[in-house]
C-alpha cells in the first residue's frame, strides 16, 4: 500500500514538472543552444537584421500542400524552391580548391527535400570532362567556383523520390552544358530518368498540367526544365521560357510595390504559360539579411506579384537560406500561395475539408510577445513568455495533476 502511494506520489510529481520540457510553438521564445526545444518543422532563431533579437521558434517547413488539399493539377500547388541550392555555405569545391564564389544555401539537397523543398535551382556546366554544379566568371567553371559534380547531388533527388514514393521535384537548369547529350548521360547515370516528366505531356497553351495524382500513380515525378531552347528537340527537356514566367531576380526584383518580369520570361500575365515561378533574392547572396528579406518583404512582394501576374498565385517561390526568417518566412508564404490556390484561403493550414471555395478555419491566435529581448532576459533564458499555447498546456497540466490528487486522496 505504501509502496503504491509513493509511485502515485512519484508519477503526480512528474506530471507537474513535465509542461518545463514541452516543446514550442511558431514564435515562443527558446533557447538557442544546440538542442532544438522547438515543435518539429521549427528551428531556434533571431532576426537581429530586422530587430527581432529574441530566440523564437521559426519554420522552416511547408506544410505538404497535396496531403491537405489533395488531387488537383500540378499547376494548382505552390512549391518552396531554392535558389542555387547545391551552393552550399561552407563547403569546399571538390575539386579540392577553396570556393571564392558566393554561397546562397545553408544545407544539403538531401536536408532541403526533407524540409519541404521541392524546387530546386542548379546551375550547370561542363567541367572536368563531367558536368558540374558550379558559378561562372564569364561562363566558365573554375576550380574556384566548381562546388561538385552535378551526378553527386542529382543521386541525392534520385534516393529521396524511391523512398517518398508520392513526392514530385522540379528542377531548374540554368544550363552552361555544350557537350553532346552531356546532361541526358548525366541524368541517365544518376537514375532519375526513370521519374522523367515527359515534355510531350506539358501544356502548351495554358492548360492545366496532370493532377498530382497522375503525375504519382505514372511515377512520372520529376519535372526538369532546360534554359537552352533547342535541347527540347535534341533532348527531350523542356525549355524553361515555354512553360514558366518569372518575375526580375536579384536586387531588381526586391524593390517593395514592383513585379517586373524577367528578360527572357514572357509577361507575367501570359496565359498560355500555365506555372509561374516568383524568385526574391539579393543580387548578392547575404546570410545576415535573409532572415529580414524572407518575412514580411517577401509576403508582400508575393502580393505585388500575384497582382502583376493577372491574379496568378506563384507556383514555385524562390529564395536564398529559405531557413532563415523572424517567423513564418517563405514556409509561410509558400502556405498563403497554396491556401489561395487551392481553397481560396490565406494559409492552406485554413483549408477546410469539402468546403465551398473561400470558407476558411481561421485559427484566433493571441499577439505574439515582443520582437526584442528585453533586457532582464537573456538569450538563452527559458521562461516562457505569456503565450497562448505554452499557458494553455501549463493550466491543462495543472489541471489533470489536480485532478489526479482529488482521486488519490479520495482513495486513500
Ligand atoms: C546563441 O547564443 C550564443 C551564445 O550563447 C551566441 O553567441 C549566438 O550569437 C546566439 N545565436 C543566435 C542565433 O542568437
Ligand atoms: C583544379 O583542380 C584539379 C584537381 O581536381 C587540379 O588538378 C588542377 O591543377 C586545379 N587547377 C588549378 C588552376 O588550380
Ligand atoms: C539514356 O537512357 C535511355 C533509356 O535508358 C537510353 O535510351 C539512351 O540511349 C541513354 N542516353 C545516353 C546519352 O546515355
Ligand atoms: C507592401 O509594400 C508597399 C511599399 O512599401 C506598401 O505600400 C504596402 O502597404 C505593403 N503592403 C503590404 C500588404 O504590407
Ligand atoms: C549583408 O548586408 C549587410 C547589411 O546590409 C552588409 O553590412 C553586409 O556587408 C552584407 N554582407 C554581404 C556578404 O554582402
Ligand atoms: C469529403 O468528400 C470525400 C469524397 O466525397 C469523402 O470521402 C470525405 O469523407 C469527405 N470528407 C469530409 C471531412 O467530409
Ligand atoms: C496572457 O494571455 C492571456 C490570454 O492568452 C491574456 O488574457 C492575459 O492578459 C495575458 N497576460 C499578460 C501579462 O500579457
Amino acid at each position: 500500500m505504501q509502496g503504491i502511494l509513493f509511485l502515485k506520489l512519484i508519477l503526480i510529481s512528474l506530471f507537474l514538472i513535465l509542461p518545463s520540457s514541452l516543446s514550442l510553438g511558431i514564435g515562443e521564445t527558446c533557447s538557442n543552444s544546440s538542442s532544438n526545444s522547438c515543435d518539429a518543422g521549427l528551428t531556434c532563431g533571431t532576426c537581429p537584421a530586422n530587430g527581432n533579437t529574441r530566440p523564437r521558434c521559426t519554420r522552416i517547413q511547408p506544410i505538404s500542400p497535396a496531403s491537405k488539399v489533395k488531387g488537383l493539377a500540378f499547376n494548382r500547388y505552390s512549391w518552396l524552391t531554392t535558389h542555387n541550392s547545391y551552393a552550399l555555405s561552407g563547403s569546399t569545391s571538390a575539386t579540392g580548391s577553396v570556393i571564392l564564389a558566393p554561397t546562397n544555401q545553408e544545407d544539403t539537397v538531401t536536408n532541403q527535400l526533407k524540409n519541404g523543398v521541392r524546387g530546386l535551382m542548379l546551375d550547370m556546366y561542363d567541367f572536368n570532362n563531367d558536368i558540374w554544379l558550379c558559378h561562372s566568371f564569364g561562363g566558365k567553371c573554375y576550380n574556384v567556383t566548381a562546388f561538385q559534380p552535378a551526378i553527386n547531388v542529382l543521386k541525392e533527388i534520385q534516393v529521396f523520390l524511391e523512398e517518398n514514393p508520392s513526392e514530385i521535384v522540379t528542377i531548374f537548369i540554368e544550363d552552361y552544358v555544350s557537350s553532346p547529350q552531356g546532361l541526358t548521360k548525366v541524368f541517365n547515370a544518376s537514375g532519375l530518368n526513370k521519374y522523367w516528366f515527359p515534355v510531350s505531356q506539358m501544356p502548351k497553351s495554358g492548360q492545366d498540367w496532370p493532377t498530382v495524382d497522375d503525375m504519382v500513380q505514372q511515377n512520372q515525378r520529376l519535372v526538369v526544365f532546360t534554359s537552352i531552347a533547342s535541347k527540347e528537340a535534341s533532348e527531350g527537356i523542356a525549355y524553361q521560357w515555354r512553360y514558366v514566367v518569372e518575375n526580375q531576380y536579384g536586387d531588381d526584383g526586391m524593390l517593395p510595390g514592383s513585379c517586373p518580369r524577367r528578360s527572357e520570361s514572357s509577361p507575367l500575365n501570359t496565359k498560355s504559360i500555365s506555372l509561374f515561378l516568383e524568385n526574391f533574392f539579393p543580387t548578392n547572396p547575404n546570410y545576415t539579411e535573409a532572415c529580414a528579406d524572407n518575412s514580411a518583404p517577401l509576403l508582400n512582394i508575393t502580393q505585388t506579384c500575384y497582382e502583376a501576374a493577372g491574379n496568378r498565385w506563384p507556383n514555385f517561390i524562390a529564395v536564398d537560406f529559405y531557413q532563415k526568417s523572424d517567423g513564418g518566412g517563405a514556409p509561410q508564404a509558400v502556405d498563403k500561395a497554396n491556401g489561395q490556390l487551392t481553397c481560396g484561403c490565406d494559409s492552406i493550414a485554413y483549408c477546410k475539408a469539402n468546403a465551398t471555395f473561400g470558407t476558411c478555419d481561421v485559427p484566433v491566435l493571441s499577439p505574439p510577445p515582443p520582437a526584442q529581448l528585453s533586457p532582464t532576459n537573456t538569450g538563452t533564458s527559458q521562461v516562457p513568455i505569456n503565450n497562448s499555447r505554452t499557458s494553455q498546456h501549463v493550466q491543462l497540466h495543472w489541471l489533470v495533476g489536480t485532478i489526479l490528487c482529488v482521486i488519490l486522496l479520495l482513495s486513500l
